[in-house]
């Protein structure tokens, strides 16, 4: 990977730091070589478990300890995607050696129903089943091995019913998990009768697996008196903790998840991971015994849900500039069986149907449509990418139905600064950056040149074309159930100086635990090294909300910055006691207490505090400022702010075979002030390179049975390491977020996912050079069915049925 050191991230963001005020001392540490006795903020530190990981010495769940008598469970698979489910043959799988039992919904003795949302989903099928795949009951063990061959075993007899298995059938069928839901703005008829062009469309983009490295897993372990303790790979043990004492029929008290770490969640694990946990606390209370559930890859495959496959259709009208007048957008999700999460999904997808753009006479329909597949959950985006890709789409074609320049047509549908500037859910958009964003990568990406030089190639070109595009991306930051946007920290501080710090937040290879030991560490000012997060645990921080929504960081770091503070001002107070000054006089930096009268070590305060009875432990609490929203007409303010970027991508397609390679990508993005520079290049380019996947090679096929057929690695492309683009340039901006978050900072977990928008652009303006050469009418616009597999290529080209 090439990187122009001259924008290297880290002086661009220490640059803006210095720029604000901060001392220029700090500026421009290399790469992974943070300096000694500054501030851990803003720096590139390594991420907490780098080194343990690489070295395997970090332990993920199927590495703990096992403790004695501990017992393996294998799911039972439905074979019938929808059917009466008449009877479950039991005795062969009964009599294989090592078998314990078996595991049904008659053995759960609280509620049979998950504690979902919407409360429609069983633990374990019973009279009916709704996906093949969904877990009917489980097989516990000796071993692994054993509870898995048994399980297959297992005889089901299912009397077929109709199954509904793609979206435009559950369209048609008006198939919900709930009710459609309709916002306008405007007036959108009138607008497109009126309007100087107009253009209809449909799309269908597809779903993606999450494919975390780690798959689901749990351990259940029984303690003393009915009380219970869950090992879970969660992105919400406190969901976790509230379905097993659900299922088991006791209290939430009685129950204790943690979750030191994820291999991966991705979304995939905000409620998902619930499922497993209950599987396995209920085989746990079926023998007595400690039981152990990890999915193998394959029916991790078949069980979970994925990101929530979309269908489109539109009617847009638009003027000779290329600007919106009147839409009429119908976007379908695909939710699969049960509703999940498919509520806020698709909520969020109607959230960012506009993107960056204001569209002022505009009519939404979103339908969240049931079938009979694996119930889709949240990925890395949450809807927010379906609802980018469908605009995105639609200028495309635009630009291309006038004959002017993409990025042109794009800049002219801004979001204005002071007019033009209030979301079609009524919020105002009032951090703006992308008219100074664009223009910048524009130049720094050589846009212009570029195009010509790709027309030119074109021209010369009869196999090979090539095509550019430049997206940019808008995504509101908060969760958009405004309750969720609370967290809790412990700050502990032992009596020789280290300090340990629990949060809410869940830590899943994103950097979340470092950032937040970066801002306890500064808060205290003392060396990072004097910090260490330990793992989530629900006995420490109760009623924590999911790690999601990006928002880690903004939430479980402002709430562990405040519980460090009242430990700082506990100690502020007693060292002005000490010298008769007033607690404002007293600074925390460099490892030091420092008083008008003298300066101490942070070690030797804290033991003279201790002795003199002062507490050295807190907790904290934040809870989002600003936020509001009327959840039954979508309208209000669901986001405290936006996070913003751009990329600038260019794609070859061969026109025979319909194979495309991403030649090239420059990115830039806004993180506000980075924590941590270098794990938000990781995040940048890792939600870029996911991003990519989704829109090019990872695709689901599910046959006409309803089975999935791509249910591994074999089947199912990820992007590898040769996948990454060349030339892959990532450049931040070097401004902090105009709101008050921390440390300036802005999320990054998601939004650099819909940067990939601009692939699947680029690749459409290379089929569109390449249909031109057949004479096809150069400005109709490109139907390009995502992922832009070889197949999809060849047809959107015209080559291929
Ligand atoms: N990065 C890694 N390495 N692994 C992950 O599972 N999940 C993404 C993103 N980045 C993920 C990741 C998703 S879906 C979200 S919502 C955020 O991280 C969650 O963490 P944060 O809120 O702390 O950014
Ligand atoms: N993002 C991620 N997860 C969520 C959200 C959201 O907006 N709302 C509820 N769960
Ligand atoms: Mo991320 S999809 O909000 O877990």
């Amino acid at each position: 990977m090439k990187r122009d050191d001259d924008h290297a991230p880290t002086a661009r963001t220490t640059a803006g730091r210095a720029a604000a005020g901060n001392p220029p001392a700090m500026t421009q540490p290399a790469m992974g070589q943070p300096a000694m006795g500054q501030p851990a903020m803003g720096q590139p530190h390594a991420h907490e478990s780098a080194r343990a990981q690489v070295a395997g010495s970090a332990h993920y769940i199927d590495d703990l300890p096992e403790v004695k008598g501990t017992l393996y469970a294998a799911p039972i698979l439905s074979t019938v995607a929808h059917g009466r489910l008449e009877s479950v043959d039991t005795q062969a799988a009964l009599q294989l050696a090592g078998v314990h039992g078996v595991v049904l919904a008659q053995d759960i003795p609280g509620d049979p129903v998950l504690a979902a949302f919407a409360h429609d989903e069983p633990v374990f099928a019973q009279a009916t089943v709704q996906h093949i795949g969904q877990v009917i009951g489980l097989v516990v063990a000796d071993s692994v091995m054993q509870a898995r061959r048994a399980a297959r075993q297992v005889k089901l007899s299912i009397t077929a019913l109709p199954a509904i298995l793609t979206v435009r059938d559950a369209l048609a069928a008006e198939s919900y998990v709930l009710p459609p839901v309709h916002v306008r703005r405007g007036d959108a008829a009138q607008a497109l009768a009126q309007a100087p062009h107009r253009l209809q469309g449909r799309l269908e983009v597809g779903g993606q697996e999450h494919f975390y490295l780690e798959g689901q897993i749990a351990y259940a372990l029984p303690q003393e008196q009915g009380q219970w303790l869950i090992h879970s790979s969660t992105q919400h043990p406190g969901e976790v903790q509230h379905w097993v004492a659900h299922a088991l029929g006791i209290d939430s008290h009685a129950v204790r998840v943690e979750c030191r770490r994820m291999g991966g969640g991705f979304g995939g694990k905000e409620t998902q991971a619930g499922h497993l946990a209950v599987w396995a606390a209920l085989a746990a209370h079926k023998f007595g015994r400690p039981v152990k559930l990890r999915l193998d890859r394959d029916d991790d495959f078949m069980v979970t849900g994925k990101r929530h496959p979309f269908a489109y259709e539109w009617d847009v009208g638009f003027d000779d500039a290329g600007r919106i007048t009147g839409l009429k957008l119908m976007m379908a999700a695909n939710c699969g069986f049960s509703a999940d999460l498919s509520g806020p999904v698709a909520d969020r997808a109607v959230f960012h149907c506009d993107n960056a753009y204001f569209l002022e006479h505009v009519e939404i329909a979103s339908y969240r449509c049931k079938t009979h597949t694996q119930s889709h959950t949240a990925f890395r985006g949450f809807g927010g990418p379906q609802g980018v890709i469908a605009i995105e789409t639609i200028l495309g074609d635009i630009a291309r139905a006038l004959g002017r320049d993409a990025l042109d047509v794009r800049m002219a549908n801004l979001y204005g600064l002071h007019e033009r500037n209030v979301t079609h859910y009524q919020m105002t958009v009032e951090d703006n950056i992308l008219h100074e964003l664009l223009p910048q990568l524009e130049q720094s990406a050589l846009y212009r040149q570029r195009q010509e030089a790709v027309s030119a190639w074109n021209a010369a070109n009869p196999v090979l074309k090539r095509g550019l595009g430049l997206t940019p991306v808008k995504f509101g930051i908060s969760f958009t159930a405004t309750l969720f946007n609370q967290a809790g920290a412990l700050v502990h501080v032992y009596t020789d100086g280290s300090v340990q710090v629990n949060h809410g937040g869940t830590e899943m290879g994103q950097g979340l635990h470092t950032k937040v030991a970066q801002i306890v560490a500064d808060e205290l000012g003392v060396p990072l090294s004097r910090v260490l997060v330990t793992a989530s645990d629900t006995a420490k921080v109760p009623n924590a909300s999911a790690t999601a929504a990006s928002s880690g960081t903004d939430l479980n770091g402002r709430a562990a910055q405040f519980a460090a503070r009242h430990v700082r001002d506990n100690l502020a107070a007693f060292v002005c006691g000490l010298d008769g000054c007033g607690a404002g006089a007293i600074r925390f930096a460099g490892g030091q207490v420092i008083s008008p009268k003298r300066t101490r070590r942070w070690e030797d305060v804290v033991k003279e505090a201790y002795a003199n009875r002062i507490q050295l432990w807190s907790d904290g609490f934040y809870r989002t400022p600003k936020i509001h929203y009327d959840k039954t007409t979508l309208t209000g303010r669901p986001f405290y702010y936006f996070a913003y970027g751009a990329a600038c991508t260019e794609v070859a397609i061969d026109t025979h075979t319909g194979e495309s390679r991403v030649l090239a990508v420059d990115i830039l993005h806004d993180v506000g002030h980075s924590i941590n520079p270098a794990i938000d290049l990781g995040q940048i380019e890792g939600g870029f390179v996911q991003g990519m996947g989704w829109l090019t090679t990872e695709q689901l096929v599910w046959n006409d049975e309803g089975r999935l057929a791509t249910h591994a690695p074999s089947t199912y492309k990820i992007p590898a390491t040769g996948d990454v683009p060349e030339h892959l340039r990532v450049q931040l901006w070097h401004q902090p977020n105009r709101e008050d978050n921390v440390g300036g900072s802005k999320a990054v977990g998601e939004p650099p996912f819909m940067l990939a928008i601009s692939v699947y652009e680029a690749l459409r303006n290379a089929i569109a050079a390449a249909r031109g050469d057949g004479g096809a009418d150069a400005r109709a616009p490109v139907q390009l069915t995502a992922p832009a597999t070889a197949e999809n290529v060849l047809r959107a080209i015209g080559r291929l049925e």
